[in-house]
Formats: C-alpha cells, sequence, structure tokens
C-alpha cells in the first residue's frame, strides 16, 4: 500500500514538473491574416475539418493544455502550419494555390487528412463523400484557370 501511495506522489510531481517543459507550438491564435477566401461550402469544411491544424485560428481544446498531451497537440499544429495554412492563402500564387488543392484532394483521398488522432477527439472532422466532391469541384475549377 505504502508504494502505491509514493508510486502515485512521484507520479504526480512528475505530471506537475512536465508542465513546465514547453512544446514545439505556442498555443495561440497566430497573427490573424486573410483567411481562405473561396466558395463558403468549401471554406465551411475547412474550418470543420482542418484549419485547427492548418491556420493560424486553432480552437485549443482543453487537454492541449496539459503535458504530456500538449506536446503531441502542438506538434500536429505546428507541423500543419507550416506546411499549409491557409490564413497565408491568398499570398499563395496561383500556382501553389493549384498544387495545394490538389494534394488536399490526394490526402484525403488517402486517407491521411483530418489525422486519426485529431478525429479520435473530434467526432464529426472525417470528410464524408459529400463533402469530398464540394472539393473535387473546387480543386477542378481552380485548375482550370
Ligand atoms: C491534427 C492536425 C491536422 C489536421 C486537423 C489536419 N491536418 Fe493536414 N497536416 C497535418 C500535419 C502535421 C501535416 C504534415 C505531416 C504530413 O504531411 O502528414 C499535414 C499535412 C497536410 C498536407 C500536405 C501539405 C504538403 O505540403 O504536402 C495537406 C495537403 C493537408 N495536410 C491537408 C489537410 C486537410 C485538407 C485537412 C482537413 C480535411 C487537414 N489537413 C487536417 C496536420 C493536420
Amino acid at each position: 500500500m505504502r508504494f502505491v501511495r509514493i508510486g502515485a506522489l512521484v507520479g504526480l510531481v512528475l505530471l506537475v514538473v512536465l508542465q513546465f517543459v514547453p512544446g514545439d507550438a505556442e498555443l495561440t491564435e497566430g497573427p490573424s491574416t486573410a483567411l481562405i477566401v473561396g466558395p463558403s461550402a468549401v471554406v465551411r469544411i475547412l474550418e470543420a475539418s482542418c484549419l485547427d491544424c492548418h491556420s493560424n485560428q486553432t480552437s485549443w481544446p482543453l487537454y492541449s493544455y496539459i503535458a504530456p498531451a500538449s506536446w503531441l497537440v502542438t506538434a500536429d499544429v505546428a507541423g500543419g502550419r507550416s506546411r499549409l495554412n491557409f490564413s497565408e492563402w491568398e499570398e499563395l500564387r496561383l500556382g501553389f494555390q493549384k498544387r495545394f488543392s490538389r494534394k488536399v484532394v490526394e490526402r484525403i483521398e488517402a486517407d491521411e487528412m483530418p489525422p486519426w488522432q485529431y478525429r479520435l477527439g473530434h467526432w464529426g472532422a472525417s470528410i464524408t463523400q459529400e463533402e469530398l466532391e464540394v472539393l473535387r469541384a473546387w480543386r477542378d475549377e481552380l485548375n482550370a484557370e
């Protein structure tokens, strides 16, 4: 019994200490720059499933403030923002917008986005077949220009 209590105490102390180890990204909203402008259906899909990691407007869940979960979440957001940030979309040259629109559809088709760990905590974030069609139409229109 005594060991259990000591173990619990050590665990508790460790958890407190962990809180002082920072993650990859700050839990910030980031600079509020122009969010992607596009058909409202497209923007709505991105908002519901992608923008937590691919924009500066992350809505941080409560567990993202507690290490070690915070490290995983901030790593995902830092990784997502660094590769594709819809808050900077309007500054991208058309060629990049075209390419990223293709990648968006590809990564969803491959069932890689949104990542599975995100879907665990965000029911309804998965892209439905209907939503995929909307994104495909957006990609096709953009790439036809
Ligand atoms: C939990 C955070 C998270 C969410 C939510 C998320 N992504 Fe990502 N995304 C990442 C990370 C991290 C990477 C970089 C690692 C990789 O490529 O797998 C990435 C990479 C990508 C890339 C590749 C960019 C490149 O330069 O190759 C695309 C495209 C993408 N995501 C699209 C999406 C779309 C579309 C959604 C919504 C349906 C989405 N992501 C949702 C975290 C996320």
